[in-house]
């Protein structure tokens, strides 16, 4: 069994856009991020980010508005960063309160500012195989992260476990590509699918997305599979000083041993997608040069 070790991939790529960034002409690549609310997973990943923008160089922008924004008011935000020819890139940490519609939030970001890719035009640009557009990060970390380990999806029997917006159904039409890397036989699978263990175990490659911890057992995954666990799932540990623990999709120690290659959790699938939010940004601000 191989680790497939997130960090060292996404800080590759992270070094590979640090020398883009520096050779960049003009004005740095200015990603703004937008977080409605403390939801204390959110706060974490937007530091993060923010971090992960410094070290390559790219100018970022925090703005906080509190919990009770109207989504009027939260458009209105948006309008205003959509139309500022400073901001290279927007995203609006997910999950947004239970009065904001995401889904229209989402579509309200410009095109082609939208380096989250959750926009109708972006995923619309996935489903057509057209390059031009912004693909959601973690759904193109996960490619990114089999490419370099030399996992090729042609011919294999992709399994997606989840059909979320922000991972399943876009990570599913990756893999189903015409392309290099991609050209993958792809099931998606979710709450409704009747023998999943039996779907499951008929998998090359398992993509787990979710959400529910530990889910994927031993007798779910088949001998030699390639596991990618997309799960970032807290659950409560009285023995951490933060009083949780993160665990993935995966029951690690059990399914770790049948596996040819496995993603952790953390350092897996996490990294790559702050990374490719960096590799849109500076798309974003040579597509609008
Ligand atoms: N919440 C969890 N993953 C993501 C992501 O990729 N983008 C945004 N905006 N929110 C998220």
């Amino acid at each position: 069994m191989e680790l497939i070790d997130g960090n060292q991939i996404a800080a590759a790529l992270i070094a590979e856009l640090k020398a883009e960034v520096a050779a960049l002409p003009g004005r740095k690549p200015c990603i703004t991020l937008v977080r409605v609310g403390d939801d204390p997973a959110s706060v974490s990943y937007v530091r993060k980010k923010e971090k992960t923008a410094a070290e390559i160089g790219l100018t970022s922008r925090i703005i906080l508005p509190p919990v009770t924004i109207s989504q009027t008011e939260l458009f209105a935000l948006l309008d205003e960063l959509n139309a500022d020819p400073t901001v290279d890139g927007i995203l609006v940490q997910s999950p947004l309160p239970r009065h904001i519609d995401e889904v229209a939030v989402f579509r309200r970001v410009a095109p082609e500012k939208d380096v989250d890719g959750f926009n109708t035009i972006n995923l619309g640009k996935v489903a057509q195989e057209d390059e031009t557009g912004f693909v959601a990060c973690t759904p193109a970390g996960i490619m990114e992260l089999l490419a370099r380990s030399g996992v090729d999806l042609k011919g294999k029997h992709v399994v997606v476990l989840g059909r979320s917006l922000i991972v399943g159904k876009p990570v599913a039409l990756l893999a189903l590509q015409k392309k290099a890397g991609a050209n993958g036989t792809v099931t998606i699978c979710h709450s409704a699918t009747a023998n999943l263990p039996a779907i499951t175990r008929q998998a090359d490659v398992l993509i787990a997305a979710i959400g529910r911890a530990e889910f994927v057992t031993a007798d779910m995954v088949k001998p030699g599979a390639v596991v990618i666990d997309v799960g970032i799932n807290r659950v409560a540990d009285a023995t951490k000083k933060t009083g949780h623990r993160l665990t993935g999709d995966v029951k690690f120690d059990e399914v770790a041993p049948h596996c040819s290659k496995i993603t952790p959790v953390p350092g897996g699938v996490g990294p790559m997608t702050v990374a490719m939010l960096m590799k849109n940004t500076v798309k974003a601000r040579r597509l609008r040069a």
